[in-house]
């Protein structure tokens, strides 16, 4: 194979194209991100004490959950615990996020402090509260006591810090309550003291390695819900962690929204990615049944979005611009796309769609609004989507691709075939599902084949993320993932790293390329022998050649070098390599990028060998 490429620029690519899309799936915020330790400290999971275990030291005392009279009207459920006898004795105990005996539970750290702290009142009680942590054998890790001698009418937050002297990865956390009248609890909570706003930073931290250009959150079907009575809604999400409304997920579980609107801004912010906020278009999940919002009702969920503008655009002397200011933001964060609906369709959906654009861009016309497509990618409904979206002058359209690898691999050159006059395409969501639905290197290669199509085509595809973001193990509705994780480490899938390298080595200009290649007719599918995607960053001087080999044998290619151009001798590989079966884990990575260094000639042309099953990234600077 003979690769040539040109120094003539063809586009710029743009800075949002590889992004992060985030949904609380898999519990990828609840037992994940937030760094929350306890499960359904507000007792306001549907099993209201789920997460937790009791020990009813004595018969002279009674727990139950009470909701008459609230910290807070969103915030119904807190703990009741009476007894009639000072020496009786109950015991709660939270286990954590516990998988199995292995994975789970509540990692704790020697040496590091823990934000212990939890709502209480009393009526005539008098005794004490012990907490601390402890493992399986009943020993001891941290404990603090607090006594309790006079009326506590009002509910009143107790506050202490936990510093454990050994590290374990599976404690419990344990509340010992002994004395005489009654005690209210609610909202008991542990959170490391080393987070970013209550977020777990190492996840932040493989985030923010991926150098995100956008941040689509907080869904996917989340923010559709099975019927509109779940369907996300921001200001749910803000404000006190005692005053967010928590919501059974579509995903079968309980959010608490520790992390909510006002976060993922702040993490947008941080992570340098350009916020995509997605709003639910009064139409609940289609897959499930739709519930419609009647359409002379929906000034509601228009107003949601409008608020939310002001909210996150607005001056602080607006009514939300001036919320935001209290939460700590008195600078605008500069949201300048939001998207209505996800995976809709329809005339239904048509018809909402326009009445949300039409509000919105008379108060907001510089902000770019993403309409939705549906959930499969072909086939009459995207038809239909494609053409409503052209007539209608849609801006972007969001895409979810889904597929097999061979499907990836056969369609790279999808987007060469847009109309270049209709809408920007968002690819919201893809991943490549190989079979067992594995995050293997065989879903990894293809998604890289795909990408040199996506990059190509980067003058239509603005966005692309991969979905979902987040495993929890043992938590999980969905594979495969890019990052999973337990309580306290995590591990980085092959399709994470493909997706990383092209976020690293994407130049800011797509250059000229040609490869003479084969084309392969196999199983009705037809592929390249290999693909291939050149770019220019013009800060760096740099040429990147992307080339994927994702057959078993390897080829040779001569990088043919423009007549004018001097290149450094050096030139830089990366190199993503291994069986198509390969998978990482824990603590055994067999997909990683290996670097190496080749020597060429300055002019003229180099050889390469592009291994079996590997995705190349060739930097080649110019002198
Ligand atoms: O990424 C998982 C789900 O896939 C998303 O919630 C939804 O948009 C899609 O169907």
């Amino acid at each position: 194979h003979v690769l040539t490429f040109e120094m003539s620029l063809i586009h710029a690519i743009p800075q949002t194209l590889f992004g992060i899309f985030f949904e609380d799936i898999n519990h990828a915020v609840d037992g994940g991100l937030y760094a929350e330790l306890i499960r359904n400290g507000s007792f306001e999971h549907i099993f209201s004490l789920e997460g937790w275990a009791l020990e009813l030291c004595e018969e002279s005392i009674e727990v139950s959950v009470d909701t008459s009279n609230p910290i807070h009207p969103n915030n119904k459920n807190y703990v009741r615990v009476r007894s009639d006898d000072p020496n009786a004795e109950i015991v709660l105990i939270n286990l954590g996020y516990t998988a199995s005996p292995i994975r789970g539970g509540i990692p704790i750290k020697a040496g590091e402090a823990y934000n212990l702290s939890f709502f209480v009142r009393t009526v005539g009680f008098t005794g004490e509260v012990s907490v601390y942590l402890e493992n399986r054998r009943g020993e001891k890790y941290a404990e603090s006591l607090v006594r309790i001698s006079e009326q506590i009418d009002d509910w009143m937050r107790i506050s202490l810090e936990l510093v454990p002297k050994v590290t374990f990865s599976n404690s419990h956390f344990v509340m010992r309550i002994k004395g005489q009248g009654e005690l209210h609890l609610d909202m008991i909570s542990l959170i490391p003291k080393n987070t970013w706003h209550n977020m777990r930073t190492d996840l932040i931290n493989v985030l923010k390695d991926l150098k995100p250009g956008f941040f689509r959150f907080p869904g996917g079907c989340l923010v559709e819900g099975d019927s509109l009575s779940n369907a996300y809604r921001w200001k749910d999400t803000i404000g006190p962690i005692e005053e967010r409304k928590p919501n059974r997920n579509l995903w079968g579980y309980h959010q608490s929204y520790g992390i909510g609107f006002y976060e993922y801004l702040l993490l947008a912010e941080y992570l340098g990615a350009e916020p995509v906020p997605i709003f639910n278009a009064g139409i609940s999940c289609q897959v499930r049944g739709a519930e419609y919002c009647p359409v002379d009702e929906l000034d509601e969920w228009i107003q949601d979005v409008l608020d939310f503008l002001e909210f996150a655009n607005g001056p602080t002397d607006t009514y939300w611009g001036s919320i935001r200011a209290q939460l700590g933001h008195p600078e605008t964060f500069n949201v300048k796309y939001i998207g209505i609906g996800n995976e809709n369709w329809g005339d239904q959906y048509h018809e909402r769609f326009k009445l949300f654009h039409t509000a919105i861009k008379e108060k907001y016309p510089e902000v770019k609004i993403v309409f939705s497509g549906p959930p499969s990618y072909e086939g009459s409904n995207f038809r239909y989507a494609m053409r409503w979206a052209k007539e209608n002058d849609v801006e972007i359209f969001d895409e979810h691709i889904y597929a097999s690898p061979e499907w990836l691999l056969a369609n790279t050159e999808r987007y060469d075939r847009y109309d270049r006059t209709g809408p920007r395409i968002m690819l919201g969501e893809y991943a490549a599902h190989a079979p067992g639905r594995q995050n293997n290197w065989q879903a990894a290669l293809a998604e890289a084949a795909f990408l040199t199509g996506v990059v190509r085509n980067s003058d239509v595809v603005i966005m692309a993320s991969y979905a979902p973001l987040f495993n929890r193990i043992g938590f999980s509705q969905w594979v495969p993932d890019l990052i999973w994780f337990d309580s306290a480490s995590f591990f980085l899938t092959p399709s994470y790293f493909v997706q990383k390298l092209y976020a690293d080595h994407t130049g800011d200009y797509l250059i000229p390329s040609e490869i003479t290649n084969e084309d392969l007719v196999l199983i009705g599918y037809r592929y390249k022998a290999i693909y291939h995607v050149c770019t220019y960053n013009s800060k760096s001087n740099e040429i990147t050649v992307f080339l994927v080999n994702p057959w078993p044998d390897d080829k040779s290619v001569k990088i043919q070098l423009p007549e004018n151009i001097r290149t450094r001798k050096e030139i830089n590989l990366i190199r993503l390599c291994g069986s198509l079966t390969d998978i990482n884990n824990f603590d055994d990575y067999a997909i990683v990028p290996v670097h190496e260094k080749i020597i060429s000639n300055s002019c003229g042309s180099f050889d390469f060998i592009a291994k079996g099953y590997s995705f190349n990234v060739l930097k080649i600077g110019l002198e």
